[in-house]
């Protein structure tokens, strides 16, 4: 690990973006983070989430929205890494009215720090987009060469914001990364991600929704494989311009987690199964083969021990 390197963090205050702060001031990295606190989800959690990193004195947050980054730039000034995690997440709930957000922080944003970051020339750009570019795909596993196809007016936003990392890469050798991430878990996890919701409905004794059958799969991916993933790909050579899937090697089925999570409860779930829901896809499972080779990259955490070090972490 190349120690000292000044980094910025967008979305530092959530899920992904302060469990990545956290380890790169673990290894010595000054850390701008940049966090608009939208209101998606409570403001409280994300202030939670970032409760530690605010008394390291290598920490420095400043509240605001990347569209206006030019009025920022001053303090971000010299930033070598780039690690670009804010963004409007959130699948199924991107219809409507709504999608003027995603159009506002996933695509608007990124343009306006692409355009910040090519005057100011960080050595890395790496930009968190996602498996649902590749939509509801009859291919299985996804790999980067695939025509992405999304399936969902999310997906269309983080697949448009990774064309524009591609394109100024291409038209002015801005040293981007585009990591795939497919679907994370970990302590801290976004309230309106199945696993959050499974464990709390279990924890309060609730009833808990499946969309669909539960038959739908997921390639689940532990935080902290995320947060590897970034770092190797700040760190590797062949890395610029390139496009990588990040999933976690545990592809399995809603249903298959519910079992799972029986285990760790020690007790029977109450479940209710309500209709699919418009925007998710059937399947993902990650092609995870360039990012071994080029980036070094393999997961370690099993899903069974994600999932305990999540369940714990709820008590
Ligand atoms: P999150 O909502 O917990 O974190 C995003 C943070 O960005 C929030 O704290 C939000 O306040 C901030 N933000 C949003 N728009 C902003 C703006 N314009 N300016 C400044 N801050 C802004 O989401 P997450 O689950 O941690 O996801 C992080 C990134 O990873 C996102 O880009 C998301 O699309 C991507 N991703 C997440 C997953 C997943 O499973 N969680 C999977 C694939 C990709
Ligand atoms: C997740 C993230 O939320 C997206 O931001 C991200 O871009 C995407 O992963 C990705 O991989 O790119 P999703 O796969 O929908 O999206 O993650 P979950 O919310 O954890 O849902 C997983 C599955 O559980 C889905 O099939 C969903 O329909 C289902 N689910 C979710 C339920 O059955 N019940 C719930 O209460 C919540």
């Amino acid at each position: 690990m190349q120690q000292n390197k000044k980094c910025l963090v967008t979305g530092a205050a959530g899920f992904i973006g302060s469990h990545l702060a956290r380890r790169l001031l673990r290894e010595g990295c000054p850390v701008i983070g940049i966090d608009s606190f939208t209101d998606y989800y409570d403001r409280a959690i994300k202030e939670k989430n970032i409760n530690d990193l605010k008394h390291n004195p290598l920490f420095r947050l400043i509240t605001g929205d990347i569209v206006d980054i030019e009025n920022m730039g001053a303090e971000c000034e010299g930033v070598q890494w780039i690690f670009h995690q804010a963004a409007q997440a959130g699948v199924r709930a991107s219809w409507g009215d709504e999608f003027t957000h995603y159009i506002h922080h996933n695509v608007l944003g990124t343009q306006r720090l692409l355009e910040w970051a090519r005057r100011s020339k960080p050595e890395r750009f790496i930009y968190a987009s996602s498996s649902s570019v590749y939509g509801d795909t009859g291919k299985l596993p996804m790999h980067e060469d695939d025509l992405p196809a999304p399936h969902s007016p999310y997906g269309v936003t983080k697949l448009a914001a990774e064309h524009l990392c591609n394109l100024y890469h291409r038209n002015f050798n801005l040293p981007t990364v585009s990591l795939r991430y497919f679907t994370v878990y970990g302590p801290g996890q976004r309230p309106d991600m199945a696993f959050h919701r499974f464990i709390r409905a279990i924890n309060d004794n609730e009833e808990l929704t499946i969309y669909g059958t539960g038959e739908q799969t997921r390639d689940f991916t532990f935080v902290d494989d995320i947060v590897a993933a970034n770092l190797a790909a700040a760190q590797a050579e062949k890395a610029e311009g390139r496009v990588y899937n990040i999933g976690g090697g545990s592809r399995i089925s809603v249903n298959g987690v519910l079992n799972i999570l029986r285990g760790l409860a020690g007790q029977d779930i109450k479940v209710r199964y309500e209709p699919v829901q418009a925007g998710d896809p059937p399947h993902t499972y990650a092609d995870t083969s360039r990012a071994a080779r080029e980036l070094g990259f393999s997961p370690q955490s099993s899903l069974e021990d994600g999932l305990g070090i999540m369940f714990n972490s709820f008590k």
